[in-house]
């Protein structure tokens, strides 16, 4: 059975003093659900703070990274390891998100060797993959999300794969209130768990979550969730305020 994960993913959002401050509103608002494991992905500048806060309060909510550097250390200016994140008792770690793909320009093989190295540091994984508007238009969303989930898993094996998280993020639905429909976005996730079972095996696809990402709101939250595919979802904005946040961690309820 898989439990869904809701995991928000706060971008390059909050201060660590306010970072601080949502965890302490958000911890009491997710003690005790029982239909869903909770994550916070705050900035880098946040992860030490945070990290300890959620120890102090012992909260039901798990620690997760935007991003990583595909190195266990090294002269790489301005990037943070694996290995950095796992001592901060890290879970989750972001890969391939598609604003680093479309502004930063990263490529999938990029991602791949991030997703080597957080596996290989005892984390897992959330990689992202989705579709433009004109890709989806033209008929060739499933055959982008292919492409990606074929280069950035290609080094990983089917237990690897069974234990880690994929997002698929609609670059249309991103920060734009407009959410993929429940069928769009279940559509696509069981296109991605075919995909899995096709090229790694019944057990991995079984097992691996598939979250949706792309204005999740509480008022959407539930009929999303309620996709048999939809293992969870990734939240951006909503992730800000901590009762938006809670009531998708409740799935709208
Ligand atoms: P929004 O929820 O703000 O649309 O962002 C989604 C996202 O990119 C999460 O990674």
């Amino acid at each position: 059975m898989r439990k869904p994960l809701i995991a928000g993913n706060w971008k390059m959002y909050k201060s660590n003093a306010e970072a601080v401050e949502l965890v302490r509103e958000l911890a009491p608002l997710v003690t005790g659900l029982k239909d869903a494991e909770v994550a916070v992905c705050p900035p880098f500048t946040a992860l030490s703070d945070v990290s300890r806060l959620l120890s102090d309060l012992g909260a039901e909510i798990s620690l997760g990274a935007q991003d990583v550097y595909p190195e266990k250390e090294g002269a790489f200016t301005g990037e943070i390891s694996p290995l950095m994140l796992k001592a901060l008792d890290v879970a989750y770690v972001i890969a391939g998100h598609s604003e680093r793909r479309e502004i930063i320009g990263e490529d999938d093989e990029f991602i791949a060797a991030k997703l080597r190295a957080v596996l290989d540091a005892g984390m897992t994984p959330i990689l992202c993959v989705g579709e433009t508007l004109q890709e989806r238009e033209a008929g060739g969303a499933a055959a982008k999300v292919e492409g990606q989930l074929e280069a950035c898993l290609k080094g990983a094996d089917g237990g690897e794969i069974a234990g880690m998280v994929i997002a698929y993020e609609p670059i249309w639905a991103i920060g734009t209130g407009k959410t993929a429909t429940p069928d769009d976005a279940q559509d696509m996730c069981s296109f991605i768990r075919r995909w899995i079972s096709g090229a790694y095996g019944e057990d991995a696809a079984a097992a691996v979550r598939v979250l949706y990402g792309g204005s999740v709101k509480p008022d959407n939250a539930a009929e999303l969730m309620a996709m048999e595919d939809v293992d969870g979802a990734l939240v951006g904005g909503a992730s800000l305020k901590a009762a938006d946040f809670a009531a998708i961690a409740n799935f709208g309820r």
